[in-house]
């Protein structure tokens, strides 16, 4: 098998996150650093990452964390900054997260040990749903919300439709701000923000409210709760695992 589908299987890291850290020389083989991530291991090699023995049965972990605001979504931050593992510290696996949410973005974030799962649940062509409540300055008018559906230019590229509402409107002397409901099947990076920034109504907050079918309850911000095993099996069976 691949090293970088090992690791992925193991749990280590997505498949896409462990090429990357066996090209930064983090894992090695049978004592030696493997940088390539088509390096083939069989069952009896040994292989550890940052000194850590891998085992490839390790029991799979599915959790969903509430992130607030002000928490950056990677497993290592070289700036020491608040990460999202601070708030999963009690589980002693080795998770992360599925997909990011920006540091000012509260709302719902996977968080896994399921490479081949993670994987997928980012991966474009599955079309995941993602639900965002979105505060932008100004009022949208109709031509805006449908450029918004239909798709905008953001780097080159046309966004897919999108579900868009208008959900409140804010107007005074000191706020003219609006809410909308965004639903993506995409996942690129900063898109929302993006999107918004496209029709001239710059995102002021953003909240990710639904994710893969999934919303955050009762679990408080700053909190998580492990997935039951029906939503384990339903998220499986939208990526068509
Ligand atoms: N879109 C964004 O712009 N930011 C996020 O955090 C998520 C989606």
């Amino acid at each position: 098998m691949r090293l970088a589908k090992y690791l992925a299987r193991a749990g280590v890291a997505s498949r896409r996150h462990a090429e990357e850290i066996i090209r930064a020389g983090r894992v090695c083989v049978n004592g030696s650093i493997a940088d390539q991530p088509q390096a083939q291991v069989k069952g009896n090699d040994t292989v550890t990452v940052d000194g850590e023995l891998i085992t490839e049965f390790e029991e799979k972990v599915y959790l969903l964390l509430h992130k607030p605001k002000g928490y950056i979504s990677t497993v290592h931050d070289t700036h020491n900054r608040l990460t999202v593992m601070d708030l999963v510290k009690d589980v002693k696996k080795r998770l992360y997260p599925v997909g990011r949410l920006d540091s000012d973005t509260s709302g719902i974030l996977l968080m896994t040990n399921d490479g081949d799962l993670a994987n997928r649940l980012t991966h474009p062509s599955y079309e995941v749903k993602k639900v965002y409540l979105v505060h932008v300055n100004g009022i949208p008018g109709e031509e805006a919300l449908m450029q918004l559906r239909e798709g905008v230019v953001i780097e080159g590229r046309k966004t897919a439709p999108a579900g868009v509402r208008l959900i409140k409107q804010f107007t005074g002397t000191v706020k003219n701000e609006a809410l909308l409901e965004i639903t993506l099947i995409e996942g690129r990076k900063r898109q929302v923000k993006k999107m918004c920034e496209a029709v001239n109504h710059p995102v002021a907050s953003l909240h990710r409210e639904e994710f893969a079918g999934l919303k955050a309850g009762s679990v408080p911000e700053g909190a998580y709760r492990h997935l039951t095993d029906q939503e384990v099996s339903n998220i499986y069976r939208q990526v068509k695992l």
